[in-house]
C-alpha cells in the first residue's frame, strides 16, 4: 500500500530533534522524500537514519532559517536535485528567555523574532518562489503554538512571534489560494521534546502545573503533531487553507 505522501518532495526545518524529527520520520514512512534543514548537524544525521529506517528518502543540510541567502540556496538545490518542491514544514524555533517585558532585553526580543517569525517568512518566500514555477501547487505548514493563540506571561517575544506566524499564514493563504498553494499552521500545546525539557527542567513542579492545566491531563508525543502535519501536507486536506490548528489536548478550548 502506498503512503499518502508518495513521491512528494518535502522540506522540514528544525528537523534535527523534537517535533521536526518525529514529523520527518512520519513523512518518510508515508512515502515522501524528506529534506531536513537545521543547525544541529549530529542530531540531523540521526534523524536522517530514522527517516531512512522508516522506509523513505532523507537528506540533511546545515541551514540557519534566518539567513535568506542560505535558505534560498537550499530551495534552489532541492529543485536542482529533485526537480520540484511539493511541501514544506517550517518548524525551526527557539523558546527564548522567560522574563516579564520590563526585564526582556531588546537583543533577546530581536533574536526570538528573527528565528521564529522572520525565519518562517524567509522560508515561505523561498518556497513560494519555487512552487510558482511548478504545476500542481503545494502545501506549506508552519509551526506556531498554542502561544500563538493566547497570551502567556513571561513569553512576550515568543508569543508575539507565534501570533505573527498565524497572521503570516493567513495572508499567504489568501495571496496564493488561486494557485493551489495552501498554507496552514499547527499550534502545539505541551509536547515531549528537548524544548519542553529545557523549560520544565527547572523543577518537577512546573511540569506538574502545566499538565494539570491541560484538559486531557498529559503532554503529547511529538508524533501526535507529526500526524496532523502529514495530513495537512497531503491531498487529504485539499480544501483546507489559512487554518491555525490547535493540537493541544483541549488547552486553548478553555
Ligand atoms: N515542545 C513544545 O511543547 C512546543 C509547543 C508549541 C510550539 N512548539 C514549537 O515547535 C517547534 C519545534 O520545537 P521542539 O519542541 O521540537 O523543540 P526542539 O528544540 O527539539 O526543536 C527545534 C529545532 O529547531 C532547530 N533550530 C533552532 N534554531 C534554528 C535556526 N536558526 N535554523 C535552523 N534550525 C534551527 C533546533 O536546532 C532544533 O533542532 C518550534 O517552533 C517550537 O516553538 C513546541
Amino acid at each position: 500500500m502506498s503512503g499518502m505522501l508518495e513521491g512528494k518532495v518535502i522540506l522540514v526545518t528544525g528537523g534535527s530533534t523534537g517535533i521536526g524529527r518525529a514529523t520527518s520520520t512520519i513523512l518518510a514512512r508515508e512515502g515522501a522524500k524528506v529534506v531536513i534543514a537545521d543547525i544541529q548537524d549530529a542530531e540531523g544525521a540521526n534523524t536522517v537514519e530514522m527517516a531512512r529506517a522508516a522506509g523513505g528518502h532523507a537528506e540533511y543540510h546545515h541551514v540557519d532559517v534566518s539567513d535568506y541567502a542560505a535558505v534560498s540556496a537550499l530551495v534552489s538545490g532541492i529543485a536542482a536535485r529533485h526537480g520540484r518542491l511539493d511541501g514544506a514544514f517550517n518548524n525551526a524555533g527557539i523558546e527564548g528567555p522567560t522574563a516579564k517585558i520590563f526585564d526582556y532585553s531588546v537583543e533577546e526580543w530581536n533574536r526570538v523574532v528573527r528565528i521564529n517569525l522572520t525565519g518562517v517568512f524567509i522560508c515561505i518566500k523561498c518556497e513560494i518562489e519555487q512552487m510558482k514555477k511548478q504545476d500542481g501547487g503545494g502545501s506549506i505548514v508552519s509551526t506556531a503554538s498554542a502561544a500563538g493563540l493566547i497570551g502567556i506571561p513571561g513569553a512576550s517575544a515568543y508569543n508575539a512571534a507565534k501570533h505573527g506566524v498565524i497572521g503570516l499564514t493567513k495572508t499567504a493563504a489568501l495571496e496564493y489560494a488561486n494557485r493551489n498553494i495552501r498554507f496552514n499552521a499547527v499550534c502545539p500545546g505541551f509536547i515531549e521534546t528537548p524544548m519542553l525539557n529545557r523549560v520544565t527542567d527547572q523543577s518537577v513542579k512546573i511540569r506538574d502545573t502545566l499538565i494539570a492545566g491541560v484538559p486531557m491531563k498529559r503532554v503529547a508525543q511529538a508524533s501526535e503533531i507529526g500526524d496532523a502535519v502529514a495530513w495537512l501536507l497531503s491531498e487529504r486536506s485539499s480544501y483546507v487553507t489559512g487554518v491555525a490548528l490547535p493540537v493541544d489536548g483541549g488547552w486553548v478550548a478553555q
